[in-house]
């Protein structure tokens, strides 16, 4: 289901502390996630976005280590206008679908491939309201599930990505790890172990390997990300 849109006109006419503190957490609940996202891509160079990785080492890695075939149909999930769509044209993948949940940042990531754009399926949707109309045999995410902060969001992706693959799909999760960032573009976000991620896709997906892996930012922090790949059941 989509996010409502928060009522700051009710929450602010109250004057009750105790009810105040209550409205803290409707506005967290609440949050526009995808005006967020608007406007991070109205706003900033993709150069400048602390995700930024012009090779797409960690996720060409991925796809090398599962040994995806190019004829594989593949979904980055929050692609945004990140390079890896290009790397996988570039290579001959021949099936890529990329999703996010802000326009802007498929129109920006479209543009900028130009005509090799035609190439990918582009589809904007808020992953967790997501209505997959074929099979993907790998599902992609890197620094997207780890926004999913309650369990009713969690068991809409994991519902989600188990009907959107085919059988015996593989698939690549990379979230912030216990040793990385507690936020992301600002948000507060779910850190995850090797242990915690393995067992959040458990009953669907079951563990081939996990690797901790260091991410530089433009600016030249590092932030740890944890990667799992797994094999539906
Ligand atoms: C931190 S960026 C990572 C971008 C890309 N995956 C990468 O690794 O370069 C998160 C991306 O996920 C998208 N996103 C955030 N929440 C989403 C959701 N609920 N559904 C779909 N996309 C989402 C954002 O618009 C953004 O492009």
């Amino acid at each position: 289901m989509p996010r409502k849109p928060m009522n700051f006109a009710v929450l602010i006419k109250t004057k009750n502390v105790f009810v105040l503190k209550k409205t803290a957490a409707i506005i967290m609940e609440q949050f526009d996630h995808k005006n967020h996202w608007e406007n991070i891509y109205q706003n900033k160079a993709l150069e400048n976005l602390s995700w930024f990785e012009p090779n797409a080492e960690a996720a060409l890695k991925q796809f090398e280590d599962l040994k995806i075939s190019k004829q594989a149909n593949i979904i980055d999930i929050g692609g945004g206008d990140s390079l890896l769509v290009d790397h996988l044209i570039n290579l001959g993948f021949e099936h890529i679908t990329v999703l996010d949940i802000s326009e802007e940042a498929i129109i920006r990531a479209q543009k900028r491939l130009g005509h090799l754009a035609q190439k990918a399926t582009w589809i904007v949707s808020d992953i967790t309201a997501f209505k997959p109309t074929e099979s993907y045999d790998f599902w992609y995410d890197r620094a997207v599930f780890h926004f999913l902060t309650t369990q009713k969001e969690i068991n809409q992706y994991l519902e989600i990505m188990f009907e959107a693959t085919s059988a015996n799909a593989l698939a690549s999760i990379g979230t912030f790890s216990l040793n990385g960032p507690q936020k992301c573009s600002g948000i507060t976000i779910k850190q995850y172990d090797e242990k915690d991620l393995v067992q959040t896709f458990n009953t669907y997906f079951e563990r081939l390997f996990c690797t901790e892996i260091n991410h530089c930012t433009p600016s030249l922090a590092i932030q740890q990300f944890i990667f799992c790949s797994f094999k539906k059941r």
